[in-house]
């Protein structure tokens, strides 16, 4: 999945996300009981931008069936992004009139994640996430001959919010939730639990030692600086996967996800950096032991003054 231009999407992602469903349409089945735990939504409404039904998620549904939804995306978040955590999620609602309109949420997480637990079979129109193309903040680049027309597939990318879908997205980029036409009824509407991965950090599965990755990882520092001295300016996340042999050496440095960029002059010089930070990543050395590790390394940057 490297690089990520715009969207990765994992369908099926969650076991429970039946459980999760069941539960919320448990909550507003009868519209006519008042009891406390229907008392703990927030109506946000930021005018011209965002419009929403939401509550922490973590609070809302059985601790079971949740806390083990939460741990399958904050381990996919460490094997797939090479990001620690997760931010505490929202579960939000959108009914009739609801929407988000186009932000970037900067500097939340290097990812932001949308699970769906609307059904399949919408009951209303709208409610996909957009996500602006990146040839569109290009688009003077792409401008020239042959001249042509586009129309809106070209600009936006649209995810539906199907069932038990995970989409996670680089949240630099300009997004929105297409705004939802239907009903005021919260079990017809678009419901997700959303946030972002954070704490991107190097995560070791195995017996390789953090301190030793740390003394590794200051060959890093010498191609990067070099990058940097050349004129590059470059921001984004770099998340490596490496796996070490027994003996200590690494057989595989591959890109999990690439979301790093700079202006189209130098963007050579960035596919270079890339190269450069998997070969460096390569030559690590550590202690011989029993068993393989698998080590998730990002790496970040950000341009001076940016
Ligand atoms: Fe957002």
């Amino acid at each position: 999945m490297a690089p990520i231009r715009t969207h990765v999407v994992v369908d099926r992602f969650s076991p429970q996300a039946a459980e999760l469903r069941a539960h919320f349409e448990e909550r507003f089945a009868d519209p006519h009981r008042a009891t406390s735990d229907r008392f703990v939504w927030d109506l946000w409404n930021v005018p011209g931008q965002y419009t929403a039904l939401r509550t922490p998620a973590y609070a809302y549904f059985p601790k079971r069936a949740y806390d083990a939804f939460h741990q399958a995306l904050v381990w996919w978040g460490r094997r797939t992004l090479g990001c620690h955590d997760v931010s505490p999620p929202w579960l939000s609602c959108y009914v009739n009139g609801c929407e988000q309109r186009w932000h970037s949420d900067v500097p939340h997480g290097p990812f932001a994640f949308v699970f769906s637990l609307t059904p399949s079979a919408k009951r209303f129109r709208g409610g996909q996430t957009l996500i602006l193309k990146p040839a569109i903040l290009d688009f003077w680049r792409h401008f020239g001959a042959p001249l042509r027309a586009f129309e809106e597939a070209e600009v936006l990318d649209e995810v539906e919010p199907k069932f038990n879908r995970l989409t996670v997205f680089d949240p630099r980029l300009p997004h929105g939730v297409r705004r939802v036409d239907g009903s005021l009824e919260p079990r017809d509407g678009r419901l997700v639990i959303h946030g972002w991965f954070v704490q991107p950090r190097p995560f070791i599965e195995g017996p390789v030692r953090q301190a030793e990755l740390a003394r590794e990882l200051r060959r890093l520092d010498a191609v990067v600086g070099k990058s940097l001295e050349s004129g590059l300016e470059v921001d984004g996340a770099l998340s490596l996967t490496l796996t070490v042999a027994p003996g200590g050496q690494v057989v595989k440095a591959g890109v999990l996800v690439d979301t790093t960029r700079t202006v189209p002059e130098v963007e050579a010089l960035r596919r270079a950096l890339v190269r450069d930070v998997q070969r460096a990543a390569r030559s690590f050395v550590f202690r011989p032991r029993s068993s393989a590790s698998r080590i998730a390394l990002p790496v970040l940057f950000e341009r001076q003054g940016a």
